[in-house]
């Protein structure tokens, strides 16, 4: 049953990564930190153990996993590189890009981990403690974001646990995630690549090492490429509001920027950088949207964010925020 666990808080120190890894290398359910989110993690080579990720989220089946790797040459063993591949991966690991490659010959991660797909999601954290973990556990970590499915996710221990207590078996610690969004995945199946998900290494930073513009998912109507990247995902529980100059009854505000009014008192407002700073916006976004929704407010009105740089990675997860549901 997905509630009966005693959810155990580890600490980022030796004594804790060792646990993390033994509990991940016994098919139990760690949640991870990351540099981008916190993870949901399960040793990628048993289905036993991805199976326990799709019960604790309540996610659909047909939604693959990124599978997490201490570095290249660990990757390399689970999927085939082109030339932008190899190119991607030397730039920006370890860091916030997922690549989705062919698998290879002998992949470990299983196929429920992947869907059934002949591509694997492979990602490299720059995270000090999840590489030491990835180090220790020595084979492939499946960790989607750590929140159950569809919902905001995790960018603290707290918020995990809000999320998953009882539903699995330890969370490791180690305060806020930095930047907040999770990674930027591209696809590199031959051709020129193609961007499946905004995140934390921006367009422009990707673009200018392959040399090209990024191809679009949208733009190959044959297949969705990611099938977990529906329309409706990180939702709070109100209803979202998207490019609002103010506030209306009732709603709760998420400004950005400078602002010349201070909020009413007694309504819920938070702002995601004062600063217009966008980094510091990723970093705040599902924080400030969970506490916003705490206070249980008819809606939330968000400000308009700009596009560049990170903020189409923020602009997208808003967007699917306020998605009909
Ligand atoms: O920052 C992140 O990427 C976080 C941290 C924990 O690493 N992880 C994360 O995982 O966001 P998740 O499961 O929430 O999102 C993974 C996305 C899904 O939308 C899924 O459809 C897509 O990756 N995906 C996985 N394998 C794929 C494949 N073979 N082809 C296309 N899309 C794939
Ligand atoms: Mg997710």
């Amino acid at each position: 049953m997905p509630n009966s666990r005693d959810t155990r808080r580890l600490e980022p120190n030796a004594a804790g990564i060792a646990e993390a890894a033994a509990l991940l290398r016994g098919g139990l359910l760690v949640a991870l930190p990351t540099e981008t989110v916190y993870g949901l993690a399960a040793d990628a080579t048993s289905g036993t153990a991805v199976a326990g990720i799709y019960a604790a989220k309540g996610r659909p089946r047909f939604n693959p996993l990124i599978a997490h790797l201490p570095d290249l040459a660990a990757a390399r063993r689970e999927g085939v590189f082109d030339a932008p591949a190899l190119a991607l991966a030397a730039a920006f690991w370890p860091g916030p890009l997922t690549l989705v490659v062919p698998v290879s010959a002998d992949c470990a991660v299983c196929d429920l981990a992947r869907a059934g797909l002949s591509s694997v999601a492979l990602r490299v954290p720059s995270h000090p403690v999840a590489r030491a973990v990835l180090e220790r556990a020595g084979r492939p970590i499946a960790a989607p974001s750590a929140n159950r499915s569809g919902r905001i996710s995790a960018t603290c221990a707290g918020d995990v646990l809000e999320e998953l207590d009882g539903r699995i078996d330890a969370v490791l610690d180690a305060g806020a995630t930095k930047i907040g969004v999770e990674s930027t995945i591209v696809a590199c199946l031959g051709g020129a690549p193609r961007l499946l998900r905004p995140g934390g290494a921006t367009r422009q930073a990707i673009e200018a090492v392959i040399g090209q513009a990024l191809l679009l998912a949208e733009d190959d109507s044959a297949a969705p490429l990611s099938p977990g990247l529906l329309a409706s995902h990180y939702a709070p529980a109100a209803r979202v509001r998207l490019d609002a100059a103010a506030a209306r009854a009732g709603e709760a505000w998420l400004g950005f920027g400078p602002e010349a009014e201070t909020a009413a008192p007694g309504r819920a407002a938070l702002n995601l950088s004062p600063a217009g700073d966008l980094a510091e916006a990723a970093a705040n976004l599902f924080g400030h949207l969970r506490r916003l929704d705490a206070a249980r407010p008819a809606g939330i009105a968000v400000a308009a964010i700009p596009e560049h740089g990170l903020g189409e990675a923020i602009n997208d997860r808003l967007r699917r925020a306020a998605a009909p549901r």
